[in-house]
């Protein structure tokens, strides 16, 4: 997340990117914070294999000694991960990840306070096109995306599983594409994608 966005300040520790891709988000942030230590999580595991090879490298090779990628779904998180991470990041989710935090499935969000320490962070970014993305939507069985949707349904859902709201806004299209992440710089230009950033804290 570039520094001119308004996001909450966010403390040290240990950060998951869950549903991260090609772990672009943590390798950048990992390359900018080495005082934090970032893991990529997610249930597809070759868009992982290369920036998890890279992450071993020796680092003055490139190598990240604060980074680590993990090939699990958010529907079954190692229990390793209980109660340790102090920021969940969540951008762009698709498909059953995308169903999971749209719909505020309550047994995944009971998983994600599980892995959630204390005044832990949870920051999630959905960006849809409901022209575009209708097919999908409409597979996944997700709700029309509205910011009443998001304010009083969605957030109510958090709210219940141990995550009070921070911030729940739309992001500008300048916002947005500073986001590091591979499937926000695919986004065609033309697109009516709106992009909506939801912030929780574990209480
Ligand atoms: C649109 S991509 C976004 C990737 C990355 N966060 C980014 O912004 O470039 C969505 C990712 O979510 C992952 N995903 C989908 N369902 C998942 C699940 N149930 N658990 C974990 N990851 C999942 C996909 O494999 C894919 O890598």
């Amino acid at each position: 997340m570039n520094s001119k966005t308004s996001l909450p300040r966010i403390g040290e520790g240990i950060v998951m990117d869950i549903g991260t891709g090609d772990g672009r988000y943590v390798s950048a942030a990992a390359r900018a914070d080495p005082n934090k230590f970032f893991i990529g999580i997610d249930a597809n595991v070759k868009p992982l294999e290369k920036p998890s090879m890279r992450a071993t490298r020796k680092p003055n090779k490139g190598g990240l000694p604060n980074a680590m990628f993990v090939q699990a779904a958010v529907e079954f998180l190692p229990e390793e991960f209980a109660g340790v991470a102090d920021e969940i990041h969540i951008h762009f989710p698709w498909g059953s990840l995308l169903k999971a935090v749209a719909t505020g499935d309550g047994v995944i969000l009971n998983s994600l306070r599980g892995i959630a320490a204390e005044n832990c962070l949870l920051e999630i970014v959905i960006g849809v096109d409901s022209e575009r993305d209708a097919t999908e939507l409409s597979r996944l069985d997700v709700p029309i995306l509205s910011d009443g949707y998001f304010r009083n349904t969605l957030a109510s859902r958090y709210n219940a599983a141990g995550f009070e709201t921070v911030d729940i806004r739309q992001l500008s299209r300048d916002e947005w594409s500073k986001i590091e992440t591979s499937w926000a710089r695919k986004l065609s230009s033309g697109s009516t994608r709106l992009v909506t950033m939801l912030v929780f804290r574990a209480n």
